[in-house]
């Protein structure tokens, strides 16, 4: 089973790598250019046993209502390597990412998903995707995979924080 002293935070010298560990599950998981990567390398965290197995990242969401702000981070980016799914790799770099969020004191964590019962494992509960105007303002204006947010099978969900 996956174990968490394998996580760590990306190297720059980790870009090919995770820019393939990505392509790995293009039906869930949006392809990222490798500019892309470079430029927010930082925000991600690898799982690298030897090689890099898993990936994940964030984003912070924009926040309209200064005075009143609801700060929201979204998980992205989270991806293992197919042969490597099942065997606790995706857990450990979940509950990392969870813990680098935590730690910048948002009001809530964010995902959009096709697998709801994963993230529901880790205190995600579903929530509606008209609740995330931000991600919808931010990344699903430019979606060309679905006509509408509201008809995409993703389903939104959230950690609350505070
Ligand atoms: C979803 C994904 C990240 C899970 O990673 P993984 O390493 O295979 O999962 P783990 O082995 O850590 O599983 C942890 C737990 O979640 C469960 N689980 C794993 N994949 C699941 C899924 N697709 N749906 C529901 N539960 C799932 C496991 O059974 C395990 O449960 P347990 O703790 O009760 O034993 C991985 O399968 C993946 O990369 N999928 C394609 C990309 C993707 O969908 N990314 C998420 C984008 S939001």
């Amino acid at each position: 089973m996956a174990d968490a002293k394998y996580i760590r935070r990306a190297h720059i010298s980790d870009i090919g790598e995770i820019y393939e560990v990505i392509r790995e599950n293009p039906t869930e998981v949006l392809p990222r250019s490798y500019q892309d990567i470079l430029r927010n390398f930082d925000r991600f965290v690898v799982y690298d046993d030897g090689s890099i197995k898993g990936v994940i990242s964030y984003q912070v969401m924009p926040v309209f209502d200064i005075e009143n702000p609801d700060f929201a981070v979204e998980i992205v980016s989270l991806s293992v390597r197919r042969a490597e799914h099942g065997k606790g790799i995706g857990r450990v770099l979940l509950l990392s990412m969870i813990d680098i969020i935590k730690a910048m004191d948002p009001h809530r964590i964010i995902v959009l998903t096709f697998y709801p019962d994963f993230f529901a494992k880790f205190g995600f509960v579903e929530t509606s995707k008209e609740k995330l105007y931000q991600k919808i303002y931010q990344g699903c204006l430019n979606c060309t995979k679905y006509r509408s947010p509201l008809t995409c099978p993703e389903v939104a969900m959230e950690l609350v924080l505070k």
